[in-house]
C-alpha cells in the first residue's frame, strides 16, 4: 500500500474511541489508525524552532523527524552496510532465543494474573499474546517472533507503532506472507502509541523496541520513556528491548560512517525534509555529516557541520539562522550499555529483568522484562 490509497479521504471514518485518531479499515485483517494531519505538522515546525532557533553550537533537531519515507528507506539501507553491525547482530540473537522466548512468553505470566515467579512452569495460557512493536519500520526482524507466537498460537495480532508511513508498506507485506496475522497499525509517535494502547485494552502483549533505538533517548528520558512502557503495560505483558553494547571505538564509528554514504544520506535527509515540508532554504552541499564515539558519555554523536558562514531562512518555523563555517548541529546520539547497566536501568523504571541474551562477541544485547 502506498501513501495515496491511505490518504483517499472517503475511506476514513472516525473511531469514537480515539478522538484524536482517524481510522482507515482496509479489510477484516487490516486497518490504520493516524492522528489529524495538523497535529503533526505544528508539532515538526514547533520543534524545529524549538531546537534551532537557539546560539551557535546548542542546536539541535529531533531524531524522530529522521523518519520521513525517504529517511525510513535510508535508514533501512544503514541496517544492511557491512558496517553497521547492530541489525544483523540482532536478527542472529532473536533467531537464537526464538523457542526460549515462546516458553517465557507461555510459561510465567498467568492470564490476567500477575507473575507467578515460575518462567519454566510450561502453563499455557489460553490467550493469545499480541505483538506491539514501537518504531516498527520494515517490521524484518517481527517475523523472527511473529513465527514464535504463530507457532504456539496459530493466530496473532500485530500493533506495529512508527511514525512513518513505510508502516503500510510492511504491513501489506505481512499480511500477504501469514493468513493468521491481524494487523492494527498506529502511524503516531512512541508517547501516542503507548497512549493509544493504554486506551485499547485486550489482551496479554509483548511489546518491542529493538534496533538500539532505546540508545538514541539520553538516559533521563530513557527512564522516563520506560516508565511510560510500563504504565501501559498489564499485568502479564512483556517487555523486549534492543541495547547497543560498549565496544572498541573503530568499530564504534565506521558504524556510523559507512563507505557508501548511506549514513550521510540519512542525516542530511533531515535537512531536506525541512525545505520541502516548511519551506526551508538548505543547500545540502553546505553542510557535512560527522559522528564521533564519545568514550565518557558512552554515545555517539552525530552532527551536521556547516561548512561555510551560511544563513538558512525555515519560513514556517518563523526564523533565520546564520551559521558558522564549523558550527554543529546535534542530529542524534546513540547510547551504548555496560551489561552491569541493564538491572539498575529496568529497576528504577519498575521493571524486572526476567532475561538477557546476547551474541558471541557482546556486541549487542536482547532484554526481556515484565512489569512489577
Ligand atoms: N537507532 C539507530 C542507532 O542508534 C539510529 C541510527 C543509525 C542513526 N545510524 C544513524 C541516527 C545515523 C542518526 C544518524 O544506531
Amino acid at each position: 500500500m502506498v501513501k495515496s490509497e491511505l490518504k483517499e479521504a472517503g475511506r476514513y471514518r472516525f473511531h469514537h474511541g480515539h478522538p484524536h485518531y482517524k481510522m482507515l479499515e482496509v479489510d477484516s485483517r487490516l486497518r490504520y489508525f493516524k492522528p489529524h494531519a495538523t497535529r503533526v505538522e505544528r508539532t515538526f515546525a514547533e520543534e524545529i524552532s524549538h531546537g534551532l532557533d537557539r546560539g551557535t553550537n546548542s542546536r539541535f533537531v529531533n531524531p524522530k523527524f529522521f523518519y520521513d519515507e525517504v529517511g525510513s528507506e535510508l535508514f533501512e539501507a544503514i541496517c544492511s552496510t557491512p558496517e553497521y553491525y547492530l541489525t544483523r547482530t540482532e536478527i542472529g540473537i532473536l533467531e537464537g532465543m526464538g523457542g526460549e522466548l515462546g516458553s517465557l512468553l507461555a510459561g510465567g505470566y498467568r492470564r490476567g494474573g500477575a507473575y507467578n515467579g515460575d518462567l519454566f512452569s510450561g502453563a499455557r495460557s489460553e490467550d493469545g499474546v499480541r505483538l506491539v512493536e514501537l518504531g516498527s519500520g520494515s517490521s524484518v526482524k517481527t517475523r523472527i517472533i511473529l513465527d514464535v507466537l504463530l507457532d504456539r498460537q496459530g493466530r496473532a495480532e500485530y500493533f506495529p507503532i512508527d511514525i512513518s508511513d513505510i508502516l503500510t508498506r510492511s504491513s501489506a507485506l505481512l499480511l500477504a506472507d501469514y493468513p493468521h496475522l491481524a494487523i492494527t497499525g498506529i502511524i503516531d509517535t512512541y508517547e501516542g502509541g503507548l497512549e493509544f494502547l493504554r486506551a485499547y485494552g485486550g489482551g496479554r502483549s509483548l511489546i518491542m523496541f529493538l534496533g538500539s533505538s532505546y540508545g538514541n533517548l539520553p538516559p533521563d528520558d530513557g527512564i522516563r520513556f520506560l516508565r511510560n512502557v510500563r504504565s501501559a503495560m498489564k499485568p502479564g505483558d512483556m517487555f523486549l528491548m534492543g541495547l547497543d553494547m560498549v565496544k572498541d571505538t573503530p568499530t564504534l564509528e565506521s558504524a556510523y560512517n559507512d563507505a557508501a554514504g548511506m549514513t550521510s544520506r540519512f542525516n542530511l535527509n533531515v535537512l531536506s525534509r525541512m525545505n520541502a515540508e516548511l519551506g526551508a532554504d538548505f543547500d545540502l552541499d553546505n553542510f557535512a555529516h560527522r559522528a564521533t564515539y564519545n568514550e565518557d558519555e558512552r554515545r555517539v554523536e552525530m552532527h551536521l557541520e556547516s561548512l561555510r558562514d551560511q544563513t538558512v531562512t525555515i519560513p514556517r518555523s518563523g526564523f533565520v539562522m546564520r551559521l558558522e563555517r564549523g558550527e554543529l548541529i546535534h542530529t542524534e546520539s546513540s547510547y551504548k550499555y555496560e551489561p552491569g547497566q541493564i538491572r539498575g536501568m529496568l529497576n528504577s523504571s519498575g521493571l524486572g529483568h526476567v532475561g538477557s541474551w546476547t551474541d558471541a562477541n557482546g556486541y549487542f544485547t536482547l532484554v526481556l522484562a515484565a512489569a512489577c
